[in-house]
């Protein structure tokens, strides 16, 4: 099988070359463990192949997803440039809704108009005329944010759509979100924060074709603290269950050689 390189070349040789193409793989962790800057790996190498990359970005601002990247040496800038990468600003409409609702500001951000647009978010006045009501974006509008001929999605972070929604409600949508992706040969990596992952009782793993952990934890016999990851799932491919070390290092991300750990503590 024909294989999407993640831009971890020692992460493409635990999972037979790479994400499998047109399928979604999860990732999720704690907060600092790295999940983000798995997902800037995949979008920086897919285009500096040519492929067509959307990033779907509900926590950070695409400024500090660009610094982030850049400080590993993947500068994104010119791939926003060539229209071969599209951010999608959905922390801006986060944080809009709060803050009109707070009543910081009353207007709407072009990035946010053309959000709401895209994803035909009702914005109709209120009845009080003293603002808008805005429908929640769901996680089912991901879809009307991934244009045609998209080639690669990462979605970070998923879990900030599916507070609010019950387990059933969760899994249906975020089955058919993947179904039409997978329809769609969209080769996509959703980063799912522990927090959501867990109020949802891990059951985004069932709907996707792979799954990756990732945490961090003390070495019991060094008391220093290590990034593990850990690939319970990879439809199609030989994996190892062993967990395996890795470091953040100045060109980004890098899995450490035969170090398979068995899981402390
Ligand atoms: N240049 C760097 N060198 C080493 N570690 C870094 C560097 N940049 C960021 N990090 C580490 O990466 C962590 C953030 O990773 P990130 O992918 O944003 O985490 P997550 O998305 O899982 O919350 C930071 O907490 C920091 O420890
Ligand atoms: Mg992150």
């Amino acid at each position: 099988m024909n294989r999407v390189p993640t831009g971890i070349e020692s992460l493409d040789k635990k999972i037979g070359g790479g994400y499998p193409p047109g399928k979604g793989v999860l990732i999720t962790g704690a907060p600092g463990a790295g999940k983000t800057i798995f997902g800037l790996h995949l979008m920086h190498y897919s285009c500096v192949q040519g492929k067509r990359c959307v990033l779907i970005a509900t926590e950070e601002s695409p400024e500090d997803l660009l610094e982030q990247a850049a400080m590993f040496g993947m500068e994104l800038g010119p791939f926003i440039e060539n229209g071969m990468l599209s951010i999608k600003q959905v922390l801006e409409i986060r944080a809009g809704a709060v803050a009109r609702a707070a009543h910081l500001i009353d207007g709407f951000s072009n990035t946010e108009i053309d959000l709401i647009d895209e994803c035909h978010l009702d914005r109709s006045f209120r009845h009080d005329k003293i603002g808008f009501n805005i429908d929640e974006m769901d996680i089912i509008d991901i879809i009307k944010l991934v244009p045609d001929g998209t080639d690669v999605l990462v979605v970070d972070n998923l879990g900030v759509l599916a507070f609010g929604l019950d387990i059933k409600q969760f899994r249906d949508k975020f089955d058919t979100l993947n179904r039409v992706l997978n329809e769609r040969m969209v080769t996509t990596v959703y980063v799912m924060d522990d927090a959501a992952y867990q109020l949802t009782h891990q059951i985004a793993d069932y709907s996707t074709h792979g799954a990756i952990k990732l945490f961090v934890k003390e070495n019991p016999y060094t008391g220093k603290m290590e990034r593990y990851i850990s690939i319970p799932k990879m439809r199609s491919t030989k994996i190892s269950l062993d967990l395996t070390l890795f470091d953040i290092t100045d060109s980004g991300i890098q899995l450490q050689k035969g170090k398979n750990v068995e899981i402390p503590g």
